[in-house]
C-alpha cells in the first residue's frame, strides 16, 4: 500500500521558523520525494476555535495567512490537496463515534492537553470542545486513512491518542482503520525551535517569533535582540555555547556553504563554537552571521507570498477544489466506518 499523508495547522496566526523547522521542511521533502498516493493539508480552523470560539474573524482570517505560508515555503496545489476543516462535516461525525471509545481521564492525561491547559486561563471551566479535540484530530486522520502523519514532538500525544481510538474501534468493530505513525524533524533542536528569547518554544503568545513574512529590518532587529550567554560581557570574555539561542538557531541553520560565503575565516559551526567559548569572539559577529542565514532563507519565501497574496480569489479556488475533493474521502470513509458499526440502516 502507498502512504496517505495528512497534517495541518491550527489558522491562528502566521507561521513562523518553528513551524518551518519543525514541519514544513519535512513536508517539503515528502512532497519532493514523491511515491505517496496522497498528500493533504488541512487548515484546522475548528481545532483553533476550541480555544478561539469568542473570535472567529481572527481564525478565519488567518485562514488565508496559512495557506499563504504553504504556497510561499513551495507546497504545490498539484501535489498537494489542501483544505479547511469546517468544511468537510463529516469530521464532526466520526468524532461523535470516537468520544465513545475515550475516557475523560485519558483526555486529562494527554500531556499537550494539559500543557495547554496551563497557559489558557480556563480555571475550572474547561470547554468540552478544547479537551476533546485529540479525538477531532484522530477523526483529521482515520477519515483520510492516513498512516503518515509529519508533525513536531509536541503532537507525538495527539498520534498516540488517535492510535489507541484506532485499536479500540477495529477490536469492537473489525478491522477498518489503520493506525497512523508520526514522522518527526531530523535535527533535535528542530523539534520545538526555542524562542528569540530562550524561552522553550517559539510561540505568538510568547510573543518571541521570526515569521517567514517578516520583512529584512524586522528579522535583522530581532536576530540582533536575540538572548545570548548573560555573562558573556566583554569580547573576550569566554563565552557559553548550551543555552545560547544563536548557537542553537546556528545549529538548525547553518550549513558549510553558509561559513564560505559569509563567514570564511571559520570553517565550521564547532570551530566557530570552540572559539565563542574559548573568549574572543563577539556576540556581534555571530549574530551577523545568523542575520545573513535566515535573510537568505526567508527573503524568496516572503517574495513569493507577496506575489500570491496578488490574487486571493485563485488561493481560495485551491482550497475549495482541495476541501471538495476531501468531502467526498471522508463522505466515502464514513459510510465504511458507519457499515463496520452496524448504522448503516438503509443501504
Ligand atoms: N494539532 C495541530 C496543531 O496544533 C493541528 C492538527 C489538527 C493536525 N488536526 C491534525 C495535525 C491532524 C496533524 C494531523 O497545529
Amino acid at each position: 500500500m502507498k502512504d496517505i499523508i495528512l497534517t495541518g495547522d491550527r489558522p491562528t496566526g502566521r507561521l513562523h521558523l518553528g513551524h518551518y523547522v519543525g514541519s514544513l521542511k519535512r513536508r517539503i521533502e515528502l512532497q519532493n520525494k514523491g511515491g505517496y498516493d496522497k498528500f493533504y493539508i488541512m487548515i484546522a480552523d475548528s481545532q483553533a476555535l476550541t480555544d478561539n470560539f469568542g473570535n472567529v474573524q481572527k481564525v478565519r482570517d488567518n485562514v488565508m495567512e496559512v495557506i499563504l505560508d504553504y504556497l510561499a515555503v513551495g507546497l504545490d496545489p498539484q501535489k498537494v490537496t489542501f483544505f479547511i476543516q469546517s468544511e468537510v462535516s463529516e469530521l464532526t461525525e466520526f468524532t461523535f463515534y470516537y468520544m465513545n471509545l475515550v475516557t475523560l481521564s485519558r483526555l486529562e492525561r494527554n500531556p499537550t492537553v494539559k500543557e495547554e491547559l496551563k497557559q489558557k486561563d480556563f480555571n475550572n471551566s474547561i470547554p468540552m470542545g478544547f479537551l476533546t479535540y485529540p479525538v477531532s484530530q484522530a477523526a483529521d486522520i482515520t477519515a483520510f486513512n492516513a498512516n503518515i502523519v509529519p508533525v513536531g514532538d509536541d503532537q507525538l500525544p495527539m498520534i498516540e491518542q488517535t492510535r489507541e481510538i484506532v485499536r479500540s474501534f477495529n477490536n469492537l468493530y473489525g478491522e477498518t482503520l489503520i493506525e497512523p505513525k508520526a514522522v518527526l524533524p531530523d535535527n533535535e533542536n528542530s523539534y520545538r525551535l526555542v524562542g528569540t528569547d530562550g524561552k522553550a518554544k517559539m510561540s505568538k503568545s510568547l510573543n518571541n517569533c521570526i515569521y517567514l513574512s517578516d520583512e529584512p529590518e524586522e528579522i535583522k532587529q530581532k536576530v540582533f535582540s536575540m538572548y545570548t550567554d548573560p555573562d558573556h560581557i566583554h569580547v573576550s570574555d569566554p563565552g557559553k555555547v548550551e543555552g545560547n539561542t544563536v548557537f542553537t538557531y546556528l545549529d538548525v541553520f547553518s550549513r558549510p556553504e553558509h561559513f564560505e560565503k559569509y563567514l570564511p575565516e571559520y570553517k565550521s559551526l564547532d570551530e566557530l563554537k570552540v572559539h565563542y567559548s574559548r573568549g574572543g569572539l563577539g556576540d556581534m559577529k555571530i549574530k551577523k552571521f545568523l542575520n545573513e542565514i535566515l535573510q537568505e532563507l526567508i527573503t524568496p519565501i516572503r517574495e513569493k507570498r507577496k506575489e500570491f497574496a496578488k490574487n486571493p480569489a485563485a488561493i481560495m479556488k485551491i482550497l475549495y477544489d482541495g476541501t471538495m475533493e476531501a468531502r467526498k474521502v471522508a463522505h466515502k470513509n464514513l459510510i465504511k466506518l458507519k457499515t463496520s458499526m452496524g448504522i448503516n440502516y438503509f443501504n
